[in-house]
């Protein structure tokens, strides 16, 4: 499995997911940052059919394209089924396996972030949408989020996974594409964090709205 990560310049990530024997792909999460040219060009470079456009959760700072590249290349898009977004295929919610050629890719249930957060397993690496960020977590305090169920994901829905895992999460500020979960169970301040003190950390954690909310959640709730 081959994956290549497009890194929009206000530091959202998305990527393809090849199996490079059968060339069947998978998107993940891609936004409208980045020309669709650009996924659709790297779809043509690897000779790949999509097969599935995945949303990890309903982002709320910028605007997908999932349905956009979905429309382009007769790919199915999977979502979690508590998405609101009308629009799935595919209706997922944690422990699916999707095939990938002579691969797959096994969602996981990782809510928290917002309540409808998976992540996606492929061959020795875990996509994390916001669920897990290099050095961080994302937020949980809308979309329905809880920062209780983001701590048990953390720490109960990924806890299978070994140490080596590559970490590929849906956003980085500072130009990065991967960590391993073993990186960031021993340095992720969140992931240091005591279960009550993790709750307590982020249930007072109010960040600025991103500028895009209202838009964001507007488009890719359709
Ligand atoms: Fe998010």
């Amino acid at each position: 499995m081959k994956t290549t990560p497009f890194h929009s310049p206000r530091g959202c990530l998305s990527y393809l997911v090849l199996d490079s024997i059968s060339k069947e792909a998978a998107i993940i999460d891609p936004s409208e940052e980045i020309a669709d040219e650009v996924y659709l060009s790297a779809l043509v470079e690897h000779d790949a059919t999509l097969c599935y456009v995945i949303e990890t959760h309903t982002h709320a700072d910028h605007i997908s394209s999932a349905s956009k590249i979905a429309r382009e290349t007769g790919a199915r898009i999977v979502r979690h089924k508590s998405a609101p977004s009308p629009h799935k295929d595919i209706a997922v919610a944690g422990g699916e396996r999707l095939p990938l050629g002579a691969s797959e890719l096994e969602i996981i249930a990782t809510p928290g972030h917002t309540n409808e957060s998976i992540s996606i397993y492929a061959d020795g690496a875990v996509f994390t949408g916001d669920t897990l960020l290099i050095g961080g977590t994302g937020r949980t305090d809308f979309q329905v989020g809880s920062s209780i169920a983001l701590y048990d994901s953390l720490h109960t829905a990924l806890v299978s996974l070994p140490d080596s895992t590559i970490v590929y999460p849906a956003h980085d500020y500072k130009g990065r594409t991967a960590s391993t979960l073993g990186a960031e169970r021993a340095s992720n301040p969140r992931f240091l964090l005591q279960r009550d003190e993790f709750i307590e950390t982020l249930d007072a954690h109010h960040p600025q709205k991103p500028e895009l909310f209202d838009a964001a959640i507007a488009a890719n709730s359709l």
